[in-house]
């Protein structure tokens, strides 16, 4: 059995996150976001739906051979074709994993399967033991498991386990589910389902709403010991959760989440993420947690100077923890004396009390007219000693 203080961290980036309008990844570069996952020490890369495309099976296939270090899984479909082609594609790793899916709520039964709970239930138990008959580790996830009934998701997982399934996993397919809803769900889970505590819980969340990152701790919070992610956020529509959120959040917070760690190596989350970013052509907002720009930039003058003076004023984590060089104070019209003497020093320019005065005045009167104060306005203020440059 895993070691149960340690959240297992199975990134998606390859295949939930490229589900992303507009996100495909050529092999190559697919290749490329898999070093960079390897680098952090993911513990499970999904590298593709192989049964989707013969592009996607030899993508995932390649990184199955290449990817060392660390287990790869492919996904497919409750189906013995679809299994046959994961198969196919990660039987070269050091560990593969199958990862078989049905959908379990009654609106995806009734109005996209058009089957009968039952009949779903013998699927799971027919695909998932052939899955598991070629693969040592196969993982069941029950889609929309949220707007699933709780019970019948109690025999859903029961099946699942009986014909080994080694994980089990409970996506919030459409970023339905709350916080407490959802950590509550899992504490069901654990309590009803039988030989639930000798497979691993992973939760999978969307962020639809807003609550991905929170939906996923608060599912660690009840027990879940794997967690489906990706970088950036990607993922399908409003995406997934964001891997750098909640391996910091668990970092940050070991006192309200009882020491539980991940094996990640956090300096690398800004190269990975600015690598997805460039690949898929899909920036990353400013102030996107973590690996924003914004992340660690300060331009209020009462944020300046608490930083200034000790930088756990304003900042739960530090810019070096995440791969950032240093804070970023910007200046602008909401920036005090200190922060345009500090900055001003990191230029060269040590200004006495009188000096400090007239410029900052000078510097007040451009950040005025001018959204974006860069050093050569600075220096051009210090060294003039004249007029302020003409507003851009
Ligand atoms: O969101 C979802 O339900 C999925 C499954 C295929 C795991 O991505
Ligand atoms: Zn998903």
């Amino acid at each position: 059995m895993a070691d149960p203080a340690v959240i297992r961290i199975f990134d998606t980036t390859l295949r939930d996150g490229e589900q992303s309008p507009g996100a495909t990844l050529t092999t190559g570069e697919k290749l490329q976001v898999a070093e960079s996952l390897v680098r952090l020490n993911v513990d499970i890369i999904e590298a593709g739906f192989p049964a989707a495309s013969p592009g996607d099976l030899a993508a995932v296939k390649e990184i199955a051979r290449q990817a060392k270090g660390v287990a790869v899984a492919g996904l497919a479909r409750a189906a013995i074709s679809d299994i046959d082609a994961c198969w196919e594609a990660v039987s070269e790793a050091e560990n593969p994993v199958i990862h078989v899916f049905l959908a379990t709520s009654d609106i995806h039964l009734k109005h996209k399967l058009n089957i009968s709970p039952e009949e779903a239930l013998q699927r799971i138990a027919s695909t998932v033991s052939y899955a598991r008959n070629l693969c040592p580790t196969v993982e069941f996830s029950a889609e929309d498991a949220t707007r699933s009934d709780w019970d019948y998701l109690c025999r859903v997982f029961e099946t699942a386990i009986k014909c080994g399934a080694t994980t089990v996993n409970t996506p919030d397919t459409v970023g339905y589910t709350m916080p407490h809803e959802y950590e509550a769900l899992f504490r069901y889970l654990r309590e009803r389902v039988p030989g639930i505590e000798d497979v691993v819980m992973s939760a999978h969340c969307h962020n639809d709403l807003g609550m991905a990152t929170a939906n996923t701790m608060a599912a660690i919070r009840a027990g879940a010991r794997q967690v489906e992610v990706t970088l950036n956020g990607l993922g399908e529509r409003a995406g997934n959760t964001a891997m750098e959120e909640v391996v910091m959040a668990l970092r940050t917070r070991p006192d309200y989440y009882g020491n539980v760690t991940t094996r990640i190596n956090n300096q690398e989350f800004l190269a990975a993420s600015q690598l997805v970013s460039r690949l898929t052509g899909i920036p990353v907002q400013p102030n996107k947690a973590v690996v924003g720009a914004n992340a660690f930039a300060h331009e209020a003058g009462i944020y300046q100077d608490g930083l200034l003076k000790n930088r756990l004023t304003y900042e739960v984590m530090t810019p070096q923890s995440v791969g950032w060089s240093d804070t970023k104070l910007v200046l602008g019209k909401h920036s005090g004396r200190h922060g345009l003497d500090a900055r001003l020093r990191q230029l060269g320019h040590r200004l006495d009390a009188e000096q400090l005065k007239t410029a900052y005045k000078r510097f007040i009167t451009l950040a005025d007219q001018k959204k974006h104060i860069t050093d050569a306005d600075l220096v051009y203020i210090v060294e003039s000693g004249k007029e302020t440059p003409a507003a851009i």
